[in-house]
């Protein structure tokens, strides 16, 4: 696989990174994830914009515009029909110092993955989730790789034959492992606002703007764990889900048990998008 780090076009095996880089040592890095369809990159704008905002969350000062000409780069050169784009840039490589050393030289990298055989069953068919009490910090918003929460979160799930966990603060659902939640109820979509619990999803927004399309209403306002259990629908969106529908949550089945029709109506107006 072609890896790019910092100016260099490397094989995966041959890339390597500084021991002392902050975001091997603190997490001090941010990261995006890029979907690609078609051989074309799915609203790359839109997660470019995401990344200045979490570089500039974190005050690192690197040009996203030089970003955007590697990235596209790296597709020329990896020529990938269906795969994904990871980007990552961490603050550089200090002598282990809390604070925010100055004049460093940020680590980018990046590589892009195929998709081959992707498993879309779940998409199908619906998936098993447990709660998991959110206790991650007050920068969700910030797409950064301390993500260590997410992982427990999910092998949690894993370990108890469950496909991912939907996270909780006391009583208000906030956002899934690597996605973010919708319900259905009578017909209207909900899904939590922005703001610092959640990550504000590039996929959420498409959602919200197909079910806009769509004549589908969609309240940005907070749900609890209860409002969540008696849902007519449940799906999680997100770059590699896509829009997948939950059918059962700490063994409760949600509305009949099986996809509902707002989610396959959206499925199928996402599906269009990504042709
Ligand atoms: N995760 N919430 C969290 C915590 C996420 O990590 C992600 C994405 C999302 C969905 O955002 P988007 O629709 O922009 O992909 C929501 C990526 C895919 C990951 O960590 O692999």
């Amino acid at each position: 696989m072609l890896v790019y780090v910092n100016g260099q076009w490397l094989n995966d095996n041959e890339a390597t990174i500084s021991i002392l880089d902050r975001g091997f040592v603190f997490a001090d890095a941010v990261y995006e994830v890029v979907r690609i369809y078609n051989g074309r990159y799915f609203y790359l704008d839109r997660h470019l914009q995401r990344l200045k905002q979490s570089l500039s969350a974190l005050r690192i000062d690197v040009d996203v515009d030089s970003l955007e000409i590697v990235c596209r780069e790296l597709l020329e050169r990896n020529k990938t029909d269906q795969g994904s784009l990871y980007l990552q840039i961490s603050r550089g490589a200090a002598q282990r110092v809390h604070g925010l050393p100055q004049g460093l030289t940020p680590t980018v990298v990046a590589y892009v993955k195929g998709l081959s055989n992707l498993d879309t069953s779940l998409q199908e068919s619906g998936g098993k989730a447990i709660f998991y009490e959110d206790t991650r910090w007050f920068m969700c918003n910030i797409k950064t790789v301390g993500l260590l929460i997410n992982c427990l979160a999910k092998g949690e799930a894993l370990s108890q034959g469950a496909d991912d966990a939907i996270f909780h603060r006391g009583e208000i659902v906030t956002e899934a492992t690597s996605s973010n939640i919708f319900i259905v109820k009578n017909g209207t979509l909900y899904t939590h606002p922005n703001g610092n619990l959640i990550l504000p999803g590039i996929t959420r927004q498409v959602v919200i703007e197909l079910a806009h399309e769509l004549q589908i209403p969609v309240e940005e306002k907070p749900f609890t764990r209860e409002e969540l259990l008696a849902a007519d629908e449940l799906f999680l969106t997100g770059t590699m889900a896509e829009i997948t529908p939950y059918v059962k949550v700490e063994g409760r089945t949600i509305g009949e048990g099986k996809p509902g029709c707002v989610t396959r109506r959206l499925q199928d107006a996402f599906s269009q998008l990504t042709r």
